[in-house]
């Protein structure tokens, strides 16, 4: 029977460009539904453009435009980009829109009726000079515990504590340079743990994957905390209900976005109801596909929404990890920070899908574009394999036989097999166990080409009196490719729209595997896809390094950027990913520890814990460091000495200067780390 079926992505925020890490979800979400409509079921996908907060605010008032004519431009090209990689939405909307207000409000009103709001005076961080409230992001000072300079308001890169942004030292707004002062403000609050019995019952029902499962009894554990939902003018987003200058927080009207999206897909078609999907008595499911680091959002927050304001659900929540590059985090100045258009104009769209298909599981697990793998499976698996099966047999069908396929199959027993594994193959895709999925197929592959090789037709083509087998071979062969190309449709939609038009048949579904296509007229055949090559790589990194030259602000000496983007600033700091905190040895291995001298220590003018040091780190040349050791040493004591330095750590722009290392030091005094006598500035500590 067809199942009804909702699908969503998470809704990106619409202030940047779409880049590979956006993409993993999108082609992955694109892959199931793709495959859902393949068999038949009612599927629809919605997505659209997370518009506010305040980061999308900031950002248009410094391009000098209104928050609407950006989120507009992005909106344009992002749509864009999802088309050219084949990501097909059936509404892309945005959470700026009539519906999104209409049913926050909605939602908000009825929470509160029902009891689950309440409103208390709180303290924050306002920047005199901007009038504005700060978010957390939006401070940078020196860490309460390590003393690092320069770290965020609420979190320190450096040692990973995590505290209020009143405890920093030596605040500063990232938006003027100016000392935030504190501020009272009235803010509203969602009282999460009215929901807890509710919540408990529903985390572990089968909707959450079991990391995440996991994850959720820490949080029940350290106990549900309100959750604040509202933001103080100026704010781009929702005025709410009632006041006069509260807006909804990004986050309380972002997953309402999906709902809002539906709506306005249900206001173009007639055969679809909004309370068919999202009331309380719905029989559809209901999924959404999401980054481990909005579990929080989605598992907590949502659903409890959702029950409160008397809506159904979700069925599940499908959560992947992160996507990393050549093993490493995706960096900028590496020029592995991909962007999804620089991808499109060096590199076939198709071949990425294939390559995250061939490597995502189900589990929240961070997936390695590693590019010689890439390279390897796609001409392998692809060209060598898929795409070969048709071009080694196609040209006798046409010169041979005028374009027509045989009446009967050479071997049918292998025809049936390969269509019996569609059951095995559809199971994988059904629970996003896409690499299985994948492998299979090209297990099939394998067999198919082994079997062309062993019948040969291009030598019973020399013979005579051989023709009825060679027509018998090659039908064969093709409806194994056809075959195939039905297994590979939701991951290759172009390329099997491609195959469809060489093969003369209508869009290939699942239940075509049954029937053999025979006694058939097919086109000439033309390539399918081609290799993909090492140049084009290189030249797309080459790319994302020039992007990167062309994107960097000159940041001034008090007015550092934030370092990151709306994603983090919208980030709830009690909000941590599913992962255990417990790292491999290849990890450890990426940091590059020497041993340095301290050449020179000077006061930091302005800076209460700083020193800066210069060091000399042997091969590496001299580092200017600045450490939060001040309190413990004074700068004289210090030169000559060695002492142990992270050598490749990002260089840190701060308000004194640059940053090009961190030195270790234990303790809150804190003492440094001194490599024993005989270590030479330069050497490794392993
Ligand atoms: O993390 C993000 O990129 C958010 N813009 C996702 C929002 S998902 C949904 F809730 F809208
Ligand atoms: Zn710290």
């Amino acid at each position: 029977m067809a199942r009804d079926i909702l699908v969503t992505s998470a809704l990106p925020y619409a202030n940047g460009a779409t880049h590979l890490g956006h993409m993993l979800e999108h082609i992955q979400t694109d892959i199931w539904v793709r495959f859902q409509k393949q068999r038949g079921h009612n599927c629809i996908a919605v997505c659209g453009d997370d518009a506010h907060g305040t980061p999308i605010m900031l950002k248009a008032r410094d391009a000098g435009i209104t928050p609407e004519e950006l989120i507009a431009g992005v909106s344009a090209e992002r749509q864009r980009d999802f088309a050219d990689f084949h990501v097909v939405y059936d509404k892309y909307h945005s959470t700026h829109s009539d519906e999104n207000r209409e049913l926050s409000s909605a939602i908000y009103n009825k929470l509160k009726d029902a009891g689950h709001m309440t409103s208390r005076t709180i303290k924050q961080a306002f920047d005199p000079e901007q009038q504005m409230f700060l978010p957390d992001r939006f401070i940078r000072g020196e860490c309460p515990k390590c003393g690092a300079p320069d770290q965020y308001g609420d979190a320190c890169e450096a040692c990973g504590a995590t505290y209020q942004p009143t405890e920093l030292g030596n605040p500063v707004s990232v938006l003027s340079g100016a000392t935030p002062v504190e501020r009272e403000s009235e803010h509203y609050f969602f009282k999460l743990a009215d929901f807890e019995a509710f919540l408990r019952d529903w985390t572990r029902s089968d909707h959450l994957q079991e990391a995440i499962t996991r994850k959720l009894d820490e949080w029940f554990t350290a106990g549900l905390r309100d959750w604040d939902i509202s933001r103080d003018a100026p704010y781009f987003g929702f005025q709410i209900p009632g006041t006069e200058d509260k807006y909804f927080y990004v986050w309380l009207d972002a997953p309402i976005g999906y709902m809002a999206a539906f709506q306005a897909l249900v206001d173009e078609r007639a055969d679809l109801s909004f309370d068919g999907f999202w009331g309380q008595e719905s029989t559809a499911e209901l999924y959404h596909f999401i980054g481990k680091d909005i579990v929080y959002f989605h598992a907590l927050f949502w659903p409890a929404m959702l029950e409160g304001a008397g809506y159904r659900t979700p069925t599940a929540i499908h959560a992947h990890g992160f996507v990393t590059v050549n093993g490493e985090k995706m960096s900028k100045s590496r020029g592995t920070f991909i962007k999804a258009r620089t991808w499109l104009d060096h590199i076939e769209p198709e071949f990425l899908r294939y390559y995250f298909a061939a490597k995502l599981t189900h589990r929240v697990e961070d997936l390695d574009l590693n590019f010689d793998d890439f390279m390897a499976r796609i001409n392998s698996d692809l060209v060598g394999k898929y795409v070969n099966i048709a071009s080694r047999s196609a040209n006798f069908i046409t010169k041979r036989f005028n374009g027509r396929l045989a009446g009967e199959l050479d071997r049918p027993e292998l025809a049936q097999r390969f269509a019996d594994e569609g059951e095995t193959i559809a199971a994988h895709f059904e629970a996003r166990r896409y690499s299985q999925a994948i492998r299979a197929i090209m297990a099939l592959a394998d067999e198919a080409n082994a079997y062309v090789a062993e019948r040969a037709p291009w030598q019973l083509a020399k013979e005579d009196g051989r023709e009825a087998e060679l027509q018998a071979i090659c039908t064969t062969a093709l409806e194994l490719f056809r075959q195939l190309t039905i297994y590979l449709k939701p991951v290759l939609p172009a390329t099997a729209e491609r195959a469809e038009a060489f093969l003369q048949v209508a869009p290939l579904t699942w239940a075509d595997l049954k029937q053999p296509l025979l006694d058939h007229k097919i086109a000439k055949f033309k390539p399918l896809l081609r290799r993909v090559e090492q140049p084009a790589i290189d030249k797309m990194i080459e790319a994302s390094k020039d992007d990167l030259a062309a994107a960097a602000a000159p940041a001034t000496e008090a007015q550092a950027e934030p370092k990151k983007t709306a994603k983090a600033e919208n980030k709830e700091s009690d909000a941590p990913t599913p992962d255990d905190g417990i790292i491999g040895i290849e990890d450890f291995a990426k940091v590059d520890l020497r041993v340095a001298k301290v050449v020179a220590a000077d006061h930091v003018e302005g800076a209460d814990k700083l020193l800066k040091l210069t060091l000399d780190v042997g091969e590496l040349g001299q580092r200017q460091v600045f450490a939060g050791i001040k309190s413990a040493y004074a700068p004289e004591t210090l030169e000559g000495r060695h002492v142990a330095l992270v050598a490749n750590l990002a260089p840190r722009k701060m308000r004194f200067g640059i940053s090009e290392g961190m030195v270790l030091a234990a303790g809150d005094s804190p003492h440094v780390l001194a490599p024993d006598e005989g270590a030479k500035p330069g050497d490794r500590i392993k």
